[in-house]
């Protein structure tokens, strides 16, 4: 493929993996040891928001003990190399990109390390616990919950990655199983506009049909080893 100016990358559960946070759907994942349905939609929040609050509480607590490992570094080097255009597009929640450095990441999932108020509409950076109903440090009220993007919700700025897609020149998909819209859509939008389209996870995702090339192995072994191919290194 020649050299690629506008990129667009896409990344999902499995470029944490390596720092120990769980993927959702491999064995042993999060959702095998809970049912989605009971902790990530509103419904669930409104039948028993103390599981859900605790549920958000314990992996916010979590991801905080957790580092950036090859995978993000090799990004955050890209971000600060790439004398093209680059957007970082994440279904993860936790802020790993951000710790290795870098700075162009749109996280269409939400954050952990936010708080949303239902009340205000405000997000505030949060690092504890939410489950004892703290207020607002906007507002006051006590309606915050955590800013993650839930089952049945609408993710978050679409239209900035739409557009994105529509200007790039190569779509890579890193650790990420394809299973869940619409992020799982782009590589099909992405070849219907023309753009080249590559694939690295451990194993063949959902969509892997649709890449003209798909790498497999550790994204911590398979993402620096593509940063280096970009870079000219
Ligand atoms: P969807 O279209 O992928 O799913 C449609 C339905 O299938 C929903 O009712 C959902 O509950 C169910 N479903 C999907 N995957 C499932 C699974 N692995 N196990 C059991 N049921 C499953 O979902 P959507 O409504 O379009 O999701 C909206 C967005 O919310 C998605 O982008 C999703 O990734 C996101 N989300 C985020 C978190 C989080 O913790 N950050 C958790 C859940 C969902
Ligand atoms: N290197 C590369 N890929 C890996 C690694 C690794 N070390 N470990 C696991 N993978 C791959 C798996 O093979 C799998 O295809 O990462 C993928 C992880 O898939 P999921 O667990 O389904 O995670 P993701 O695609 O991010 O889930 C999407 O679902 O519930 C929602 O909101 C949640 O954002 C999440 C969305
Ligand atoms: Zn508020």
């Amino acid at each position: 493929m020649g050299k690629p100016a506008n990129i667009v990358v896409l990344t999902g559960a499995g470029v944490s993996a390596e720092s120990g946070i769980d993927t959702f759907r491999d064995g042993g994942g999060l959702w095998e040891q809970h049912r989605v349905e009971d902790v990530a939609t509103p419904e669930a929040f409104e039948r028993d928001p103390n599981l859900v609050l605790r549920f958000y509480d314990m992996r916010r607590a979590a991801i905080q003990t957790k580092l950036p490992n090859p995978a993000h570094d090799a990004l955050a080097r890209l971000d600060r190399e790439w004398r093209g255009k680059l957007l970082i597009v994440t279904q993860n929640v936790d802020d790993l990109h951000e710790r290795a450095g870098a700075a162009r990441v749109l996280h269409m999932h939400g954050e952990h390390l936010n708080a949303w108020c239902t009340y205000c509409d405000g997000r505030s950076r949060w690092t504890g616990p939410l489950i004892d109903r703290p207020a607002c440090p906007r507002c006051g009220s006590r309606a915050l919950r955590p800013d993650v993007v839930w089952f049945g919700e609408m993710p978050y700025r679409m239209d900035e990655i739409h557009a994105a897609l529509g200007e790039a020149d190569l779509f890579v998909s890193i650790g990420t199983s394809g299973a869940v819209y619409p992020a799982a859509g782009y590589v099909r939008l992405a070849r219907e506009m023309g753009v080249q389209t590559l694939e690295l996870n451990l194993e063949r995702s959902q969509g892997s049909a649709w890449f003209h090339e798909t790498r497999l192995g550790p994204a911590s072994e398979l993402v620096p080893a593509w940063v280096d191919e970009v870079l000219g290194a």
